[in-house]
């Protein structure tokens, strides 16, 4: 056995971008291409030496194979231990909490997310830090770095390690220890909501159908929800995960969640309705006849987390994504405290919460979260909305109106056109830019605007600074348009027009959304010019 050099050169475009880097899974077989990236974060993380990593994925293709050459790269930069989901699975929630409980020094996340997998689907990969949470931006940028520069890696060329079987292993000099993937996660949720309720809840008859999309989340609820809260058997639905996602987008929305959503439209439909998405961090939350946006979803939780054990002791601090609906900045006033807007991804909440500035997060992505974890975490939610529906004994509907008729409703939609011509894309992003001085204390529509700029981001503990996040448009009535590109995609540009409007009046609560948006629609049209640009006549997914 023994460690190799081996001579590779440069790959263009191994940028990470909003979440980790992810292509198409034919990129990541091209020889060399995965090795490079992987050399360029032990380049970038220095010393291995007696470190612990963690690594893990959401089982997609090719999964498995990535795992044993990181195992074995590892092994070649000194690594000392490297833990390791069985089966080579772990939610990206799971690893998060598996670096922070076993004081880890970081790990890698294999997955691409909600993006669709097999053989002709993506892959993806991300370096989480030692906090558990995404690597921020400047950690990404010396990969980045790296990867551009790199002339050799080294990797060990011992056998693969047998993955299925809880268990210690030695890999060259290193421990690799294959663990149960739920046990750490569920022991943590265990502490931080009040399963006993839920449990009872469950005994009276309470029926829920979780949606695992046939992706990674899947095994956790299932032990979870149907073995230690007692949910009947077929609670979990599409409950194991594969290599393709059942060929199904493992995206939960309603788009692509539509066999959720029918049954909890339909006759006889359960109380209580939920899915994640490849990955397990993003989370959908369904009642009767009513998909809770996520912007709703992080304010409910926020206006009740006392409910929960783990937060009886109140909330330090709201963050959200600028694009994400201003709902819980209302919650946040009503509780007195601060309520904070950053761009879009997931590691800029990072800080916030190390600084102990902020307790819940969320996304309009369908993602939330707490500083349990330093990662969103859709079964966490879940847990979240069952804890609350079993303390109040409410039904999901009943929560939600409640909860617009004390704080007002605020109407939101995304709006998506994928895999749009790039060139296109920029070109309008481009307009917009410069059209913005000129908007200020204009009149639209039935609208006038207060402000606009393209968002700007100062994080207020490192003093860095993230720019050209998102053409805003705010209106003087709180109503806000937002063009972005958004920073997952893989196929050309995908173009994210989101839209929200602010209703006090509970009559006027229960509109139809893309209605009650329609005027400012019309606005983000004219501005844009996005369905002639696009070659659109209308976007590919709503939400
Ligand atoms: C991932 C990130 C989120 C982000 C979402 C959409 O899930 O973790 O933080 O909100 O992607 O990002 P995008 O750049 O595609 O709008
Ligand atoms: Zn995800």
């Amino acid at each position: 056995m023994t460690i190799q050099t081996v001579a590779t050169t440069p790959f263009a475009g191994q940028r990470p971008g909003t979440s980790g880097l992810r292509k198409k899974v034919s990129e990541f077989q091209q020889p060399g291409y995965l090795e490079n990236f992987v050399e360029a974060i032990f380049l970038t993380l220095g010393d291995c030496g007696g470190r612990t990593l963690v690594v893990g994925g959401d089982g997609r293709y090719f999964n498995r194979d990535a795992i044993q050459t990181i195992l074995r790269m590892a092994a070649a930069h000194g690594v000392a231990r490297i833990l390791v989901g069985q089966g080579g699975i772990l939610s990206t929630p799971a690893v998060s909490c598996v670096i922070r409980k076993h004081a880890a020094f970081g790990g890698i996340v294999l997955s691409a997310s909600h993006n669709p997998g097999g053989p002709s689907g993506d892959f993806g990969i991300k370096y989480n830090i030692e906090n558990g949470g995404p690597a921020p931006e400047k950690f990404t940028e010396a990969v980045f770095a790296m990867t551009q520069s790199l002339s050799a890696y080294r990797i060990s060329d011992m056998p693969p390690v047998n993955l299925d079987a809880i268990g210690t292993y030695r890999l060259e000099g290193m421990r690799v220890e294959v663990i149960d993937p739920v046990a750490d996660y569920a022991e943590l949720m265990e502490r931080l909501f009040d399963f006993d309720a839920i449990r009872a809840l469950f005994k009276r008859g309470f029926r829920m159908k979780f949606d695992g999309m046939c992706a990674v989340s899947g095994p956790y609820a299932k032990a979870i929800v149907e073995g230690m809260l007692g949910a009947p058997a077929g609670t979990v639905i599409n409950g194991e995960p594969l290599e393709d996602f059942g060929g199904h987008h493992p995206d939960p929305n309603p788009v692509n969640a539509a066999e959720l959503i029918a049954l909890m439209d339909g006759r006889n439909a359960p109380d209580f309705g939920a899915a994640s998405d490849g990955d397990g961090d993003r989370n959908m939350i369904v009642g009767r006849g009513l998909a809770v946006t996520p912007s709703d979803s992080l304010a409910i939780i926020a206006a009740n987390a006392r409910l929960a054990p783990g937060y009886a002791a109140g909330l330090q601090g709201i963050a959200r994504s600028m694009p994400t609906s201003m709902a819980a900045d209302r919650v946040a006033e009503a509780l007195g405290i601060a309520c904070f807007e950053t761009p879009t991804g997931w590691k800029y909440f990072g800080n916030l919460m190390d600084a102990g500035m902020v307790t819940l997060c969320g996304e309009e992505s369908y993602g939330t979260g707490s500083s349990h974890v330093r990662e969103k975490d859709g079964l966490w939610a879940v847990l979240f909305w069952l804890n609350m529906l079993a303390a109040t004994g409410k039904s999901v509907e009943q929560v939600v109106s409640e909860h617009w008729a004390r704080f007002g409703r605020n109407y939101y939609s995304r709006h998506d056109y994928e895999a749009v011509d790039a060139g296109a894309a920029d070109a309008m992003m481009t307009a917009l830019r410069e059209a913005l001085p000129a908007l200020a204390g204009r009149t639209l529509g039935a609208y006038r605007v207060a402000l606009a700029d393209d968002f700007v981001y100062t994080d207020p503990v490192d003093g860095s600074v993230a720019a050209r996040q998102g053409v805003r448009i705010v209106m003087s009535d709180g109503s806000r348009i937002v063009f972005r590109l958004s920073g997952t995609g893989t196929e050309g540009a995908t173009v994210r027009l989101y839209l929200e409007r602010y209703e006090a009046d509970p009559a006027r609560h229960h509109l139809d959304t893309q209605q009650a948006l329609a005027g400012l629609a019309a606005i983000a049209e004219d501005l844009s010019q996005l369905r002639r640009r696009s070659g659109r006549q209308q976007p590919s997914v709503v939400t």
